[in-house]
């Protein structure tokens, strides 16, 4: 049977990777190393860095791979979700094929946790469960991009003794305020926090979180707003392309216990 760990390998900074990772990486057979394209250099280079900085083993062997892109035209976001898992999938089996024999181990490098917006999982189980290639997985946490927020910002994720809600940019409005008090808002494109009218909302702001180009925002939503637009374009502008992450709040601790 061969082996496979996903490990989650924290947002930019190489040291957020654990002594688990670390340890894990450094006893596979192979590393599948994902190459996407030039926009995202910086990317691939925490990878290499982290590969460089941590594998100490010279046994280990590298393999680069290309990982197919979306298709979103003719398609439902669901149809263009699975089918893009699909062709990942049949990625994945080929690598496994190729590379690794039976009894032998291979790493995938996954940003922050595995468990938090990213398939890996679910497309490693998918390459399970079609038998073809007899494996199975185990998987490795790491620091969130929630978790570097919170920390970059020096603030709890949760009022005390209230819930917190992850979610999307497309999915923001479903739900804050009217629902929960603490929002943490991922993969929004479209910049979702612009349509909250709310006086008493907060934002902490992030992007680039734990590499060197981090910038952080936060304030009254209504006073730091625009700031946040002007300087994502500004960034987004300078490097090409970006990942940002926000928490919206309202209320204080113990606010409910008058
Ligand atoms: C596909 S999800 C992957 C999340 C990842 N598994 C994690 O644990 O954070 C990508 C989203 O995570 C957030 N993100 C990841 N890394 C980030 C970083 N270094 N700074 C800011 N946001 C980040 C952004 O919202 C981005 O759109």
């Amino acid at each position: 049977m061969r082996h496979i760990f996903i490990v989650g390998i924290g947002t930019g900074n190489p040291e957020h990777l654990t002594v688990q990772a670390i340890n894990a990486l450094n006893k596979v057979d192979v590393i599948f190393i994902p190459s996407k394209g030039a926009a995202k250099a910086e990317l691939a280079d925490v990878r290499k860095d982290i590969c460089q900085r941590y594998v100490t083993n010279k046994a280990v062997r590298f393999v680069d791979y290309a990982v197919p892109v979306r298709q979103t035209a003719e398609r439902s976001y669901v149809q263009s979700v699975d089918d893009w898992h699909a062709q990942i999938s049949s990625t994945y089996e080929q690598l496994f094929e190729d590379h690794m024999t039976e009894g032998r181990s291979a790493a995938f490098l996954v940003w922050g946790d595995p468990s938090l917006y990213d398939s890996t999982i679910r497309i490693v189980e998918r390459v399970k469960a079609r038998d073809r290639v007899d494996l199975d997985y185990s998987v490795i946490p790491g620091i969130t991009s929630i978790q570097a927020l919170t920390a970059s910002h020096r603030i709890p994720l949760n009022l005390v003794g209230k819930p917190v809600q992850v979610t999307t940019g497309r999915r923001l409005s479903e739900s804050f305020p009217a629902m929960v008090e603490t929002a943490v808002v991922m993969l929004d494109g479209e910049l979702a926090f612009k349509r909250i009218d709310d006086p008493e909302a907060y934002i902490y702001w992030g992007a680039y979180l734990g590499t060197e180009d981090e910038i952080t925002i936060a304030g009254r939503l209504a006073d730091v707003s625009d700031r946040i637009v002007a300087t994502r374009a500004a960034a987004r502008a300078k490097h090409g392309w970006i990942m940002d992450i926000y928490l919206l709040r309202k209320g204080s601790d113990f606010d409910d216990q008058a």
